[in-house]
């Protein structure tokens, strides 16, 4: 079973309320509260976010808008059927016969790296803000009982700590994988305003380049840095290779075990 590691370091963001869903226990809801040292009220009303809790399940809500971390939705089956992973499982150098620890230094809603566990990676998610690290460790347990075979076994490669990565040194993982936040340009209402909610929550610090810096000190062979299409580069290193997908590149930073960058051309 996997746990939340609450590391020395405590993240800098503040906590939200917790809201028990109407008509069911509130005995999970007390708990999450009690756990991430939350005020608990009776409806949320306010503009700013809040966790609802229920008896099976748990979601981000802001101004009637929801943000959900299901690994066996409709959406990540979708994504899974479709080869979306393809790119980002080349990225991090996951082949038939390899497939690589990696070392989500950006955890967020979990959906990256659950596709790379998915791929058969073994992944640890890092994540500063609290609630997020809460709802990602809910939506791993819920995904361990799951009715589907291959997302049980996803979530049994995923582990989730809530901690500042910059704080921590890496141990012996292969890849450190980096998805910095960064101004939302997707068109689709649904998108923009699950994108709202996580700005509040998560872009209290833009530590983008401090994340690149930290990653380039740890002992990893290969760091991965996701990007907007047309973002600059992080970091003071000119990417080994690049992958470009539709909206987002994946910027690849190859190095030989004693650390030192290897340039090559082409993926
Ligand atoms: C764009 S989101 C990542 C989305 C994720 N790749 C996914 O697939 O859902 C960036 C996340 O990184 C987190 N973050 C930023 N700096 C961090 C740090 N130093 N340590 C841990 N988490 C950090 C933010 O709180 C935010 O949740």
């Amino acid at each position: 079973m996997q746990t939340i590691a609450n590391d020395d370091h405590p993240a800098t963001e503040g906590c939200i309320p917790v809201v028990p869903v109407k008509g069911e226990s509130a005995a999970r809801a007390r708990a999450a509260a009690k756990a991430l040292g939350s005020d608990m009220l009776e409806i949320g009303t306010s503009p700013s976010p809040y966790l609802v809790v229920g008896e099976t399940g748990a979601w981000l809500e802001m101004a009637g808008s929801q943000v959900h971390i299901a690994f066996d939705s409709a959406t990540m089956m979708h994504r899974r059927r479709g080869g979306q992973n393809e790119l980002l499982g080349r990225a991090v150098g996951v082949k038939a016969s390899r497939q690589p620890t990696v070392w989500d230094a950006t955890g967020g809603l979990g959906r990256d790296a659950y596709v790379l566990a998915d791929l058969g990676c073994r992944v640890t998610l890092c994540e500063r803000v609290p609630v997020l690290a809460w709802l990602l460790q809910d939506a791993v347990s819920a995904a361990m009982v799951s009715g589907h075979d291959q997302v049980r076994a996803a979530a049994q490669r995923m582990t989730i700590r809530h901690c500042d990565s910059r704080q921590l040194q890496v141990p012996a993982s292969d890849v450190i994988y980096l998805d910095p936040m960064f101004p939302e340009r997707k068109k689709s209402a649904a998108i923009k305003k699950e994108a709202a909610i996580l700005q509040r929550l998560a872009h209290t610090e833009d530590d983008a380049q401090a994340l690149w810096e930290w990653a380039w000190r740890q002992p990893v062979s290969r760091i991965v840095v996701k990007r907007p299409l047309r973002a600059p580069i992080l970091g003071s290193q000119k990417p080994s290779h690049t992958l470009r997908g539709k909206s987002v590149r994946f910027d690849v930073f190859v190095r030989p075990h004693d650390n030192t960058l290897v340039h090559q051309t082409g993926a």
